[in-house]
């Protein structure tokens, strides 16, 4: 049998180069060997204050971003999070044999709360629990995720297993599965482009931080040769006190479809303003199949939501049996048992 995986992405504003390289493409390689499971988590995109108009044009786009960067509806299933019901109940058992304190230590809520001053949601607390619904609902083998998720990944192996598993399994069996994260190295953190110490991310207030998919050549060659960088001759990888080198050459060398040696053998002797345009135009290249089958197939609702209904299906079949055996195993009346 297959390995199964699961993954996703929020629908707030659009997805950028680094979700691209560190995430989906390795959703792509993934879907041939694993049975994948993908889905656009819109109820994580509620937990900090969000636009009501906009929330259902994003996730068909960002479903849309899947399929044109390589999801293929007939290798995987891609849906979406809350039309998925069970996400929000498990979430719910979770809630609530879940510690306070294990939450109020996730580095990242720290982060998010720290920017939202008073306005916190309980929402923005508990948000790690609905992602360990996600997983753990798939009996997920591998999560595929950036670096910054390895905590919220520990924090659904240390739900499963010691808070579900060794205090309600009645045989030793175990009640879900304990998933293991698949953290990509190579590209999985692509920084930002005006501060290459901070990943790049769709919430940054800068739009000249990231690429976005979607981008125009001529805003992605702006936005490259806008990008931060240093007054040292010449370029090269892995240099600490040079991470804007590092970032962008390190990008140079995936989009090209080059190794790192090639890159420096090109590079070394470069000055930014010779290897600036070199960058834009390999970003271009790279990102012009996934725009083309992106406006092809956003012109074509019907076949967005088809394929969405088809991974609803496959999704829900698996997430009710998980779903139903946590239940049972809590000890709640079902209709299956009583
Ligand atoms: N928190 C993840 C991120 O920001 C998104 C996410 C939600 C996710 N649920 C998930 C990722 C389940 C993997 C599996 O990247």
């Amino acid at each position: 049998m297959q390995k199964r995986v699961l993954s996703g992405v929020q629908p707030t504003g659009s997805l950028h180069i680094g979700n691209w390289l560190g995430a989906i493409k390795n959703w792509v390689e993934l879907q041939d060997t694993h049975e994948t499971f993908v889905c656009v988590v819109d109820l994580h995109a509620i937990t900090v204050p969000h636009d009501p108009k906009s929330l259902a044009e994003n996730t068909i786009s960002t479903a849309a971003i899947y399929i044109a960067c390589g999801m293929d509806p007939k290798k995987c299933s891609i849906f979406v999070q809350s039309q998925i019901a069970a996400h929000a109940e498990l979430c719910w058992l979770l809630n609530c044999v879940t510690p306070l304190n294990w939450m109020e230590r996730m580095i990242q809520f720290k982060e998010k709360s720290k920017k939202q001053g008073e306005n916190v949601s309980v929402g923005l607390l508990n948000y790690p629990i609905l992602m360990a619904a996600d997983i753990l609902l798939y009996d997920a083998d591998l999560v595929p995720v950036g670096e910054d998720q390895k905590q919220h990944l520990e924090l659904a192996r240390d739900i499963a297993q010691q808070r579900i598993n060794s205090v309600f399994s009645k045989d030793g069996s175990p009640i879900l599965k304990v998933p293991n994260p698949l953290i990509i190295k190579e590209g999985a953190k692509v920084m930002s482009l005006v501060d290459a110490k901070n990943k790049m991310s769709k919430s940054d207030p800068i739009e000249s931080s990231r690429i976005n998919l979607l981008d125009s050549p001529d805003i992605i060659t702006k936005k490259i040769k806008r990008a931060k960088t240093d007054s040292i001759v010449g370029l090269e990888f892995d240099n600490p006190n040079r991470p804007e080198a590092n970032n962008l050459l390190t990008l140079y060398s995936i989009l090209s479809g080059q190794e790192k040696k090639a890159v420096i053998k090109e590079c070394s002797e470069m000055g930014w303003g010779t290897f600036k345009p070199l960058l834009a135009e390999a970003a271009v290249e790279a990102i012009k199949p996934i725009q083309q089958n992106y406006q092809e197939l956003i012109q074509d609702r019907g076949e967005i939501f088809s394929i969405l209904n088809d991974g609803k299906a496959k999704a829900n079949e698996v997430a009710q049996l998980t779903l139903e055996r946590v239940y049972s195993e809590l000890g709640f009346l079902r209709k299956s048992t009583h």
